[in-house]
């Protein structure tokens, strides 16, 4: 597969730098309580300032086996994030297989919807692998889950499911991607639902990635709800966690949904031409910030 250089990817935001809203996770089936938590969180974001430049969802945004439901989670989710009025960047994550898991109906109501919203950026078709944005002049490579349009097969956290050659197919285009981002000049960033290996919850064809480019500077996923227990008993609370071998930063920014974790997590990315300067975890039901990374390379200046 003959992937275009990363520079040719649209530019969303040129200046200099940029705000980014980070978020995962809202995963709540009922459609009253995903208001209340994701209308929270939009809220609090607003009574810290100006909005942000753009928006990233990385996945899990809705849930549930009924297609009625999944559509009106939908209608929150782009009206909630509607109201920022700025891009929104989306890849879907495992719960939005829901539909085609539990009744093998190949419908995804709120990449569907998505696709019709002007300020949604997301994968060209369902059976994309990701999508490139440039944000400050650096790419950033957007890593969705996939499926057939014709439900002959789909992917998640598991593996592919279905028609198998797909795996095939999947062997096709994540090396010329890592080939891609190795022949771009500058910094390049990852995000998508999972983690790659090294952090909670990776996804194994992530592997394909490896050895991971020098200039791949970031990753951040959700899917680890921050927290949980039942899915990460050693460090529940472990944001950072490090690509053995690598000097890539991970850090896993979930989860908007307060049922399976306490509180209602997101991340604040702050970028510049040069790379990202700093990531801040903040907690939405409590209005306070919790943790912050700054992402800045050493130099010679700041050993000093
Ligand atoms: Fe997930």
């Amino acid at each position: 597969m003959n992937i275009p250089s990363l520079a040719e990817a649209p530019h969303l935001v040129r200046g200099p730098r940029a705000r980014i809203w980070v978020h995962s996770d809202l995963q709540l089936g009922h459609p009253a309580a995903a208001e209340a938590i994701l209308s929270t969180a939009v809220d609090d974001l607003l009574s810290l300032g100006p909005p942000p430049d753009a928006v990233w969802c990385l996945g899990d945004a809705v849930c549930g086996s009924d297609l009625q439901q999944q559509e009106q989670l939908s209608r929150i989710v782009i009206a909630q994030l509607g109201r920022l009025g700025v891009p929104i960047c989306y890849v879907m994550g495992n719960h939005e297989m829901d539909l085609m898991r539990v009744h093998g109906i190949p419908r995804y109501p709120l990449y569907e919807a998505a696709r019709a919203e002007p300020l949604w950026h997301t994968t060209d078709t369902s059976e994309d692998v990701f999508f490139v944005r440039q944000f400050c002049g650096i790419p950033v490579v957007f890593l969705s889950d996939d499926a057939a349009r014709d439900g002959s097969w789909w992917v998640n956290h598991v593996g592919v499911h279905g028609e198998t050659a797909h795996r095939k197919g999947e062997a096709l285009i994540l090396p010329p991607l890592r080939e891609a981002i190795a022949r771009h000049p500058g910094p390049v960033l990852l995000a998508g639902h999972y983690a790659l290996p090294g952090g909670q919850r990776p996804l194994t064809r992530l592997d394909a990635l490896f050895p991971l480019p020098p200039n791949l500077r970031l990753h951040l996923h959700g899917h680890a709800h921050i927290g949980d227990l039942s899915i990460n008993a050693a460090n529940p609370w472990q944001r950072e966690n490090p690509v053995e071998g690598h000097s890539l930063r991970q850090y896993n920014i979930s989860a908007l949904e307060n049922v399976r974790s306490p509180g209602s997590h997101s991340a604040v990315l702050e970028l510049e031409t040069a790379g990202p300067v700093s990531l801040a975890i903040r907690c939405h039901l409590e209005r306070r910030w919790l943790e912050r990374f700054d992402l800045a390379p050493l130099t010679a200046a700041r050993i000093r």
